[in-house]
């Protein structure tokens, strides 16, 4: 039997950045995000007879790239589905569903990205959540899928579990708007209508420093003092914004926020950077426009790529502004979404 999930990725407007306990992505501090829709991954499983869950990167699944896993990478994914398969039986059974795995057989994963390597999506978001919600279905059987449509409740025990193999992960399984505390994954409140995200692509390079050394690295800085309860402070902010519908302070609390994090990067011991010139020129050129009366919500991962947050109605018009601005710059575009399905 062949089951397939598919999840997107999503942008923090209030950063996961530190653990408090590395084993199970336990984050200093809350964080708000907003999940995107067509930037995803999908995760196919089927059960093949062995002991192991396997990973099987042919054939890549149709329209989709095969990420480009490293063998650590690779690692990470098969834990994560031994971990599912292990938590899945007693997670199903407090939603009614019995565990359906036949016996002698594990699950053969083949994960897809709909977006390349690179442009600054955080694959491993989408992938951990398109992997668990397909572990899931295909231990949780035919009826899995109708209970996951109406249950609340399964969303945020699945985004519990999802979050031990990537923290930002557990954001990803519902939407639009995100808030992830501890244990508590659940979807805000907002007055804000859909909203797009321009992400530009200023460089595709893998990044010499990955986020889980990121995670390490910012403790290590003078600023890393404080950093937890001004991130709470923040996402208090950021939540009332949206709750209210207050585009313009959403936009200088999440531009605010941005400039914290990557000042963490820089005042690391030893410090690091993600920027590129053109990211330096990009944030320079949008700086006025935040402060504006019609400002843009820019944010950045960790990687030099600059996400433009624009209201959907006027997404076309900030696109081609983003064109003018910086013709040499790759533009990639998505619209907020609802979170992870099954196929
Ligand atoms: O989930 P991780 O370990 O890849 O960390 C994500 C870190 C950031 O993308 C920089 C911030 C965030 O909250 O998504």
């Amino acid at each position: 039997m062949t089951v397939k999930a598919a999840a997107p990725s999503n942008i923090a407007l209030v950063k996961y950045m530190g653990k408090d306990d590395a084993k199970v992505n336990q984050a200093s501090n809350p964080s708000v995000s907003m999940t995107l829709t067509s930037l995803r991954s999908v995760a196919q499983v089927d059960w093949v007879k062995g002991s192991q869950p396997t990973w099987n990167p042919e054939p890549p699944l149709p329209g989709l790239e095969v990420p480009d896993l490293s063998p650590k990478g690779r690692e990470r994914i098969l834990a994560h589905a031994v971990r599912c398969a292990k938590e899945l039986p007693g997670l199903l059974l407090k939603h009614g569903l019995k565990n359906e795995q036949p016996s002698g057989h594990h699950a053969e994963i083949r994960i897809g990205n709909s977006f390349p390597a690179g442009v600054g999506i955080a694959s491993s978001a989408s992938s951990f959540a398109a992997l668990t919600l397909a572990m899931g279905r295909a231990m949780g059987g035919s009826d899995f899928s109708s209970l996951w449509t109406g249950s609340g409740l399964l969303k945020q025990d699945l985004a519990r579990l999802s979050k031990l193999g990537s923290g930002s992960s557990c954001r990803s399984m519902q939407g639009p708007w995100i808030h992830w505390d501890g244990e508590t994954i659940e979807t805000l409140p907002s007055k804000i209508g859909p909203v797009v995200d321009h992400v530009l692509v200023v460089d595709r390079e893998p990044k010499a420093v990955g986020s889980s050394q990121a995670h390490e690295r910012v403790r290590t800085s003078p600023l890393w003092s404080g950093r937890p309860e001004r991130a709470l402070q923040r996402c208090f902010l950021v939540k009332e914004a949206l709750a209210v519908g207050n585009w313009a302070e959403l936009c200088r609390h999440v531009w605010q926020e941005a400039w914290e994090m990557h000042s963490l990067f820089h005042t690391a011991t030893p410090p690091f950077s993600y920027w590129k010139p053109q990211s330096v020129a990009v944030l320079n050129a949008l700086e006025p426009l935040v402060n504006s009366s019609k400002p843009p919500l820019v944010t950045m991962d960790a990687g030099p790529n600059v996400h433009v947050l624009v209201p959907e109605a006027d997404a076309p018009e900030w696109a081609q502004r983003l064109r003018d601005l910086f013709p040499s710059v790759e533009l990639l575009s998505d619209r907020c979404g609802e979170g992870a399905h099954v196929l």
